[in-house]
């Protein structure tokens, strides 16, 4: 048992739907098998829990731990390909390192890097993008597993358009990832995702494999890419007879509450109603959708047409893990749609990087809030002195003012602890 002392915020409640930010000056958190089982003010559960041992978090902000619903493992040496759109990028910049992966002792330091960059971020649960390659998919899970982080991933999977070495045929694609699931997913933390890379990528035949998987595989997750990029999609659709875009996922039975787009950066008003029906998320990824001049995402359809969106970090199409940054970017971005933009509050950019991934990833009832009852991932923002986001919250006017300053400055030079489940990570 361990009794926390801190200054704690989160959102319990959705700010899209009315919710507030829940904040604690000087709060008891106490943690029992890695879940909160009591919390109130500290003297109070103090009072209550007079002989526990307790850990002074005093002088920062403990946040739920991040929740990353889209990031590549094998892209995590390719950040910082600047200037080019998302094809060109793509073959330019990614694809070459991705192919990399082939070799499983290089995939196995790229996972390194990859799980030090998440937990460095202070994210503690993610949909992860896997490789092209089973041994590679196969390394990152055994070092997830190591890691403690809640991981979600799986093969990716195209049987056209990219490089040769990077494709597969239906076939093995089935039989590769029914290995790997049967392997991993529900290992501890971790979970298998059915992942065909793009439908631009992936013929109809290679959809349905992924179908066939998903079917075989009981709570298995599907992720993927949509609507990212205008060049992009008048190519699916010329591919799919003049289809639209989630439709080529859909018409195959891909999309339900287990699954997540990433991007959608230009849907038609028909794809959000479809999105909406099968309860899927969307993984909003602004640094990426901003360095690969992809658009502006119309957050405020989205959540109108009654779409649940998330923070993904894209890495390495986005400029890193930190999803603090991306909340602070999907906030620009919203700013600059001007009268289009949903005006994004502090709760609000919170709730994308916690309890929003949370329900995306379908762990709500575990994590996305530190209340009573869910387990106790959480990050400690905690600056250095003298720093300039020490500096605004000491001067902080309130919790939201707290929360739009580690936004706007925090780094993960400012994260000083990371926990899944209540033990340490990345330490
Ligand atoms: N669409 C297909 N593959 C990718 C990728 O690796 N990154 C992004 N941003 N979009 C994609
Ligand atoms: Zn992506």
């Amino acid at each position: 048992m361990t009794l926390y002392r801190a200054t704690v915020v989160d959102t319990p409640d959705d700010p899209f739907t009315g919710g507030a930010l829940r904040s604690e000056e000087d709060a008891g958190l106490l943690v029992v098998g890695g879940a909160v089982v009591a919390r109130g003010s500290f003297d109070g559960v103090r009072a209550e829990h007079p002989g526990e041992e307790v850990v002074d978090l005093r002088g920062g902000v403990l946040l739920p731990g991040f929740v990353d619903t889209h990031v590549h493992y094998p892209q995590v040496r390719a950040v910082g390909g600047l200037g080019m759109p998302l094809l060109e990028w793509l073959e330019r910049c990614a694809l070459p390192e991705e192919a990399r992966l082939a070799e499983p002792a290089y995939a196995r330091g790229v996972a390194a890097d990859f799980l030090a960059g998440l937990v460095g971020a202070g994210t503690t649960s993610a949909m992860v993008f896997g490789a092209h390659f089973a041994p590679a998919v196969d390394e990152l899970f055994t070092a997830a597993d190591a890691s403690g982080l809640r991981i979600t991933s799986g093969l990716v999977v195209s049987d056209r358009v990219l490089r040769g070495d990077l494709l597969t045929t239906p076939g093995r694609a089935v039989e590769d990832s029914l290995a790997l699931a049967a392997r991993w997913h529900g290992t501890d933390r971790l979970r298998y995702a059915v992942t065909p890379r793009f439908s631009l990528s992936c013929t109809d035949e290679m959809l349905a494999a992924c179908a066939a998987v998903l079917a075989d595989v009981p709570g298995a997750w599907f992720t993927s890419h949509v609507n990212e990029n205008r060049a992009e999609i008048a190519e699916v659709e010329a591919l799919f007879g003049g289809e639209h875009y989630v439709g080529t996922y859909d018409r195959h039975g891909l999309l339900g509450e287990r699954s997540v787009l990433a991007h959608d950066v230009h849907p038609r008003d028909e794809e959000l109603g479809v999105l909406a029906a099968r309860g899927a998320s969307v993984a909003h990824c602004p640094t990426s959708n901003a360095s690969l001049g992809s658009g502006l995402f119309p957050l405020r359809r989205h959540v109108e047409a009654g779409v649940h969106v998330a923070l993904g970090s894209d890495v390495g199409g986005g400029t890193g893990f930190p999803l603090l940054k991306e909340g602070l970017q999907a906030y620009f971005a919203q700013a600059l749609l001007g009268d289009d933009g949903y005006a994004l509050a502090p709760a609000h950019l919170l709730h994308l990087a916690t309890s929003a991934g949370a329900t995306a990833l379908g762990l709500r009832e575990e994590v996305g809030d530190l209340g009573v009852g869910q387990r106790f991932d959480a990050v400690l923002v905690r600056p250095r002195a003298g720093t300039t986001l020490d500096v605004g919250l000491r001067h902080a006017s309130g919790p939201d003012d707290a929360v739009a300053k580690v936004f706007a400055l925090g780094t993960p030079a400012d994260l000083e602890q990371v926990w899944v489940d209540g033990e340490r990570v990345g330490a």
